[in-house]
């Protein structure tokens, strides 16, 4: 499988890449790996009340210093050296850089430093920073003073934060995602911060302002910075691949498909097409009228949002770990509504697919390559990033031989260039994640990294695990060696 060998030229930036090199990366984020929670001005967001909460979490685990990151950038950006990845995926902290979310309350210049350090020294090192303004660290003041995602004004705050970020670091940041899996279970099962169960309502409603806001700062920096700075800003989305239990039942088949609407289709969709998919709509809508309610629990769009929100990514971000077998089955609408009972299916896994860590995560590759083909017929083949793929590990005891990692990344990277050959416009991969790392709900039970962290050690040391040189032989190889 060597087909993708090609050796392009060195590093270039998106404004004179086109059709250049494949972008091969790793990524993090700020609330799970930063750490220095309180420090130089940062303001608190939903996840430092969450977990600060006692209770909230099984173990009480919180990311209050986390990996050190705010101080280890320095090393953290030999290791991508020495990974030799051409990009690196990192999120900025919304509360570090306007500690109540608020521009005109204020804005923390050592939160700015701080972010503008970390780009110039990953430039300096050659080494394309893709920037992710919300990995769901929501400033606390927001939640609490207005509901957060639940208020319309989060439009507002959030476009004046993503305008800040494009003035302070724009000029050397040329690849933007607005939001990272806006999967928003905090408002509706309250396993993520802030904790809030809404059910059948709080995760539409949020979604519903999320993606505005998405368009609307996607228009923001088309208006004002797009032709100065040549960047382009997509969205993160997270999608399980569904596989029908029997492929000769159409129930089943339809299962599946609403499946993947109901995941990838809630927020693509409107972002592709100009409204949700017209399944999530139809069931959305039946379930509500069976509850007695007089109108859907599924938010609308008006006729000028929807040509609003149309054709606002200049690129999908594709965060992907694992595929469902989905059989049909009718769930009462009275019943607990939610976003998953609305869907009338059941979720099967093979117990012989592979699961080495979270009870979630079993390594099925070729669901890879369904989903990144259904993307191309459902969105017009769409320039892709793949943002987030990886495999997780229980810990026992230090396990530096992640061969299950090696098989993992192995599987769905071959899934990935074969589906590359089908026509598919997949541009860049990185892998979830550099470094172990707090794992939300989780805590630090289940651990992602190509690093190992000793988080018992104070100045949480980093080691590499086998599958740093199965992952660095991929990128001097631009694919697998011939
Ligand atoms: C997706 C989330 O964006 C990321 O933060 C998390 O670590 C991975 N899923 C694994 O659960």
């Amino acid at each position: 499988m060597g087909w993708i060998t090609q050796n392009g030229p060195d590093l270039l930036f998106p404004s004179e890449a086109s059709g250049t090199r494949f972008l091969w990366g790793v990524g993090s984020s700020a609330y799970q790996t930063e750490g220095a929670w309180d420090k130089d001005g940062k303001g608190p967001s939903i996840w430092d009340a969450f977990t600060h909460e006692k209770g909230k979490l099984f173990i009480n685990e919180t990311a209050d210093s986390s990996c050190e990151g705010y101080y280890k950038v320095k090393d953290d950006i030999q290791l991508l050296k020495e990974l030799k990845v051409n990009h690196y995926l990192i999120s900025i902290s919304w509360p570090r850089i306007m500690p109540t979310g608020i521009k005109k309350e204020q804005v923390n210049e050592k939160g700015i430093k701080f972010y503008n350090d970390t780009i110039n020294s990953l430039l300096e090192n050659k080494i394309i920073p893709i920037v992710t303004l919300y990995h769901w660290d929501l400033p606390q003041v927001l939640q609490e003073k207005y509901g957060g995602w639940q208020n319309i004004s989060m439009i507002s705050y959030f476009n004046d934060y993503a305008n800040l970020c494009f003035e302070k670091f724009g000029d050397r940041v040329k690849y933007w995602i607005t939001f990272n899996n806006p999967w928003v279970k905090g408002y509706e099962t309250g396993e993520h911060a802030p904790g809030l169960k809404l059910s059948g309502i709080g995760a539409y409603k949020a979604a519903h302002h999320i993606i505005k806001t998405h368009a609307k700062v996607w228009h923001s920096y088309n208006k004002t910075w797009r032709s100065k700075q040549q960047g382009m800003v997509g969205i993160s989305l997270t999608s399980a691949w569904g596989e029908p239990v029997d492929l000769t039942s159409q129930k089943d088949i339809e299962a599946a498909e609403r499946y993947v609407q109901f995941y990838l289709g809630w927020f693509a969709n409107p972002i592709y097409s100009g409204d949700y998919p017209e399944v999530m709509k139809n069931y959305v809508g039946k379930k509500s009228a069976q509850q007695g309610l007089g109108t859907s629990r599924l938010p609308t769009f008006s006729v000028q949002e929807k040509s609003y929100i149309k054709g606002t990514s200049d690129f999908l971000g594709l965060s992907h770990f694992t595929t469902r077998y989905i059989i049909q089955k009718n769930y009462s609408a009275l019943k607990g509504p939610s976003y998953h009972t609305d869907r009338d299916l059941v979720e099967l896994v093979d117990p012989k697919w592979p699961n080495p860590g979270s009870k979630w995560l079993y390594s099925v590759p070729w669901g890879f390559r369904r989903l990144l083909n259904f993307i191309k017929i459902q969105y017009g083949n769409p320039l892709i990033y793949v943002t987030e793929n990886g495999v997780s590990e229980k810990l026992q005891c230090i396990q530096l031989c992640d061969e299950w990692r090696i098989e993992y990344l192995k599987g769905y990277i071959n899934e990935m260039l074969k589906a590359i050959n089908d026509g598919i416009n997949v541009k860049g991969y990185t892998v979830w994640s550099l470094l172990d790392k707090f794992e939300w709900n989780k805590g630090y039970s289940e651990r992602f990294g190509l690093y190992h962290v000793d988080f018992k050690k104070g100045n949480k040391p980093r080691y590499p695990k086998a599958s740093v040189h199965y992952y660095k032989m991929i990128i001097s190889a631009n694919g697998f060696p011939n």
